[in-house]
Parts: C-alpha cells; structure tokens; sequence
C-alpha cells in the first residue's frame, strides 16, 4: 500500500459516496467499508505491517482518508434524514379512500318515513320504556288476569315475582297508558319502539322488533274518523291506488276493534307467495279505546272518546326491500344493508 494507491481509494470511496441515492445505499456502503471488517479499518489493521520509518506519513493518510470519507458519510446520512423528516410518508398522488358513509338502517328508514307522515297530520312522536311493568303492558289495557299473552310462553319477564312483575313489553300499546297519565285530551301521539315477545326465531319471526303505536283521544273521536286517517296514511306511504280492507278483530283495549288488510303491493292483489295467494296484507291492528283503559287512566269515557292503532316494523321493511329472511335485517351484513341506503 503505497501514497499513492492511498489516494485513489480515497478518491474511490468520495466517488462511490457521490453516487449514492438512497439511504439503503448509504448504509451498504457502511457494511462495505466503515464496518471493523469494512475497507478503512483494515486499513489501520495493515499499518501494523508497514515500515518503522513510513508509519507516521502513512498513519496520517490513513487518518485523512477515513476522516474525509466519515465527513462525507456523515453529510450524506444527515441530508437523508432530514429530507426523511420532511417528506410526508403518505403518496399525495394516490387516489383518496372512499370514507365509509354511515347510512339509515332498513327498518329505521321505513319507521321514519311512516312517523313522518303521521306527524305531518299532526300527531307528535312519543317514546316510552322498553322495560315495563305488568299493569302497564297488560292490566291498565284491560286485559284479563289469565289471559294468555301473559304467559311466560309469549312474554319475557324480568321480575315476575313481583305483585306487579317487571317485562320487557309486548308492544307499543303501554305507551299510550302513559301518555294518557301524563297528558289531557287533546292527545294526538305516535309511539315508535322495540318490543320482545318469547318467540321462537325463524324466517319470519324475531323475539325483538318495532311497532308503531297511535293514539288520538278528545271529545267525539269516531271510528270513521279513524278509518278515515288510517286510509290517508295507507294512500300515502303505499300509494294511492293501495286498496283495503278493516276486518273485525279483537284487541282487550278496544272496542270494537278491526284489522286492517291492503292489497298487497308486490302483486297488486293478484296473489303470490307473500300474500300467500290472497291478494291481501294485514298490516295493522285498531279499534276505539276502551273505556276501561281510559278510566284506568282517569279519562272520562262519558266527556272522551279515541282510537288506537298498531303496527308492526320489520315486515313491512322486508316487503319494501325484498328481503325474505327477517333475521337478514340484524345480521349487520353491510353487503345486505347498504343495497338499501
Ligand atoms: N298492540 C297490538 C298488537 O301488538 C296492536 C294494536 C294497537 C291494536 C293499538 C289496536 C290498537 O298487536
């Protein structure tokens, strides 16, 4: 190793440090010559085998060499860090994501369509407990003490020890008793909301759904009249050409009370597998308020009279929407969800 030979591996490693572009490639050259193993500390290695008198002159080329090379090194790994520090790790020139948009569940879309209707007719939304007690869900709505809803087989109860047994209510219907406790005629309320029945799960049935609740209570409310605002709301949310029908039926806090069926509006009466092949839909429950429940709720039958309707959520989610698995609606599959958004 002679001066000279010193000087043109100096000049080598500045022209190798030159063509360096990443810090991948600065750090290969680290491992190649800067390492102990690396060409500059063996350098130092070989001065042990150079002549007495030549040490000095050549330890200090070599000195000069590994500090000219570790300067430029040194630069060089600063201006890769510092352009590291300032260069935004993200491409700016990537097309950006598509934010995931939250969108309206089927059922709340269809409840929310229904309740604004009603409220444009005048009714205010009301909301009640989902836990209810029995004189709530069943005794102030005049039902029997044996009657058969309040069997352990259709009701889920959360405390029913109790003289008065703590449930989780059957349907919207004890909302009106507590909107009749709180509040004098005129009353004209709407009362969406969960219900629980002890039900076996199915395709066509869940132990948890939505009803919507309506009450209207004042001096000489008629049956006409009800049939009358029922009919507007079914012209409207089903259109206008939906025909119908109000079937006598029975509720306890009713009387009389009806059913009311439209023709149904996938087939337009003609008959098929979701009407069953009858043509028709039932699609709410209805009748007069019993006078019974509107005394247990110190509302005098003889001063004021009402109607009551309701009806059910998911089923008619699935009819809109096609979907022919009620448990499709809780899954929480987006893929099902968001074709209806
Ligand atoms: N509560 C009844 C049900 O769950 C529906 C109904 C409400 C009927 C109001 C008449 C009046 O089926």
């Amino acid at each position: 190793m002679d001066q000279q030979s010193l000087q043109q591996l100096q000049q080598q490693l500045l022209d190798e440090l030159s063509a360096v572009q990443s810090p991948e490639e600065l750090e290969a050259f680290r491992l190649r010559h800067l390492v102990k193993k690396g060409t500059i500390p063996q350098l130092f290695a070989q001065l042990r085998s150079v002549p007495k008198e030549e040490k000095p002159i050549f330890g200090r080329l070599v000195n000069e060499l590994r500090q000219v090379v570790e300067q430029r090194f040194q630069e060089l790994k600063q201006q890769f860090e510092q352009k590291a520090a300032v260069q935004p790790t993200v491409d700016l020139t990537l097309p950006g994501r598509q934010p995931l948009a939250g969108i309206h569940h089927p059922v709340y879309a269809t409840m929310a369509e229904m309740l604004q209707i009603f409220q444009e007719m005048g009714f205010t939304v009301v909301v009640g407990p989902e836990i209810e007690d029995d004189y709530h869900n069943f005794e102030a709505l005049n039902f029997p003490p044996d009657h058969p809803a309040r069997d352990m087989q259709d009701t889920f109860f959360i405390e029913p020890e109790r003289e008065n047994p703590i449930l989780l209510r059957t349907h919207t219907s004890p909302v009106q008793i507590r909107v009749m406790e709180n509040l004098r005629p005129p009353i004209r309320t709407v009362m969406p909301g969960r219900v629980y029945r002890n039900e076996a799960i199915s395709v066509r049935s869940l132990a948890e759904f939505h009803q919507i609740e309506g009450l209207y209570v004042d001096r000489s409310v008629t049956f006409a009249e009800m049939k009358g605002m029922l009919v507007a709301f079914v012209q409207r949310f089903y259109g206008a050409e939906t025909q119908y029908t109000f079937r006598p039926s029975f509720f306890p806090f009713t009387e009389p009370s009806a059913e009311m069926d439209i023709t149904c509006f996938l087939c337009k009466g003609k008959g098929c597998r979701v009407c069953k092949f009858t043509g028709w839909l039932e699609i709410l429950g209805c009748g007069m308020v019993h006078p019974n429940v509107l005394r247990a709720c110190d509302i005098d039958p003889e001063e004021f009279s009402g109607f009551a309707f309701g009806m059910g959520v998911e089923r008619i989610t699935m009819l809109r929407t096609g979907i022919t698995d009620i448990r499709m609606l809780y899954d929480n599959d987006l893929r099902v969800l968001e074709q209806f958004a």
